[in-house]
């Protein structure tokens, strides 16, 4: 009987009907990435191997529609998951409120992080070249975990204590925004190019 259970939504646009979505963002994201001198600067200033426009650009769909076409997208893909975990929202929706782009160059990563103010954050991945990294989510409950043995390395996925994901272009993830992640060392050639983003309920 598993109990307490913690899910991750992962869909895969390429090779749907949001396949030239993905190719126009992952366009817009390294045209944005070149332009955005503020945000260039900030992630010089603050260690980030390659751009976050985190910083710099609050709204994306200032800079180009096709990121509005991604909220639409993601309001929808936000609901499904709503839905399937059967979260009560009281009759209101989910709405993305914020985005905005990373572009990790090779040596890069993320340390553990969650994302706060929001109710679920994800990412969708535009660009990955092989070897580029993996988004490893830690269980939720390793800080009381004070006398837990570790899991057999033969263990069931769900069970283990750190569950990485390797994205290809294309991957969308969907979470719950107080679940630890991080962004594993970039071992590949090229920039990898996704999109973070937070959702809250509407009011
Ligand atoms: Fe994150």
């Amino acid at each position: 009987m598993p109990a307490f259970v913690t899910e991750i939504y992962k869909a895969e646009l390429a090779g749907t009907s949001a396949d030239s979505l993905v190719t126009r963002l992952d366009r817009s994201c390294r045209r944005i990435a070149v332009e955005d001198q503020e945000g260039r600067q900030w992630s010089k200033l603050n260690g980030h191997l390659g751009y976050t426009s985190f910083n710099s650009l609050p709204d994306l769909a200032d800079a180009d529609e096709v990121f509005a076409e991604l909220k639409t997208t993601l309001d929808y893909q936000a609901a499904l998951y709503a839905d399937r975990t059967q979260l009560e929202l009281g009759g209101r929706k989910l709405r993305v409120k914020r985005l905005w782009i990373n572009l990790l160059e090779p040596n890069g990563a993320q340390s553990s992080h969650l994302h706060t103010h929001s109710v679920l954050s994800g990412t969708l991945y535009t660009s990955v070249p092989e070897a580029s990294g993996k988004l490893r989510f830690e269980d939720p409950r390793l800080g009381v975990m004070m006398h837990a043995p570790p899991r057999l390395p033969s263990a069931r996925l769900y069970r283990q204590t750190f569950i990485p994901v390797i994205p290809q272009r294309g991957t969308l993830l969907l979470w719950e925004s107080w679940l630890r992640q991080e962004e594993t060392t970039h071992m590949g050639t090229g920039p990898r190019v996704s999109i973070g983003f937070n959702l809250d309920i509407e009011t």
